[in-house]
């Protein structure tokens, strides 16, 4: 499973990049007001650290001013991928864009027909979320099980990003479900790591090994 780091936040991106796992990097209006500088200062340092595809969203309602956007955010760098919300205007935007060969990310999904829908236009990836729907105390990973059930049926060459992901089990469980791509928040990439009977058994190594060290013969 790739994982892509759901951050705009060059410090996170450049700490989890040297853990040698990051294979993209998503971002949207929100994550892109909690940082300094504009929205092209932070693509460009982005597309600096990252090799990998780093979704950069539009925020027009019509699908030719989301075009527009587009072809401008797709000049700040090769890997740059254009998140466009799912919607009828959208998908025309998807349309489009995929036939001039700019990789598009369809975003909040939440729906496996949404989901049929963004494949069909030609979306290079979707994005469903889950923690959002966690939020409202349904099963959010339900829909990515359906999605990609429905595109290994059917041989959809769109990859599956998990996104609002608020938790480890959310990782694990989109790895379970066949997700191609998991975008995780720098705090859950961190939470991944740990586990407490490994801090146990570093701690007992260490203080045998002091034993180990005080031994003359
Ligand atoms: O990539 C989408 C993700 O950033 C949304 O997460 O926590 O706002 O639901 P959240």
């Amino acid at each position: 499973m790739k994982i892509f780091i759901d951050t705009a936040n060059v410090s996170e991106i450049r700490e989890a990049v040297s853990l040698g796992i990051i294979d993209g990097v998503t971002t949207n209006p929100t994550l892109l007001s909690k940082e300094k500088g504009t929205f092209r200062e932070i693509l460009i340092e982005i597309c600096s650290l990252v090799d990998g595809p780093i979704s950069a969203e539009v925020v027009s309602e019509q699908s030719e001013g989301m075009v527009e956007e587009a072809r401008e955010l797709a000049k700040i760098g090769k890997n740059i991928t254009i998140k466009v919300p799912m919607s009828t205007e959208g998908m025309k935007a998807v349309t489009i864009l995929s036939q001039e060969s700019i990789w598009t990310n369809m975003t909040l999904v939440f729906s496996p027909s949404q989901a049929i829908l963004a494949a069909k236009a030609g979306a290079r990836f979707i994005s469903p979320f889950v923690g959002r729907v966690d939020d409202m105390s349904h099963f959010g990973m339900d829909s990515v099980r359906q999605i990609v059930t429905i595109y290994e049926n059917y041989g959809f060459d769109t990859e599956i990003i998990v996104a609002s992901i608020r938790h480890p089990l959310h990782v694990v469980e989109a790895a379970l479900a066949g997700a191609h791509i998991a975008t995780v928040p720098f705090k859950v990439i961190q939470q991944l790591v740990k586990h407490p009977l490994t801090d146990i058994g570093i701690k007992r190594f260490q203080e045998d090994w002091e034993k180990v060290t005080k031994k003359t013969s």
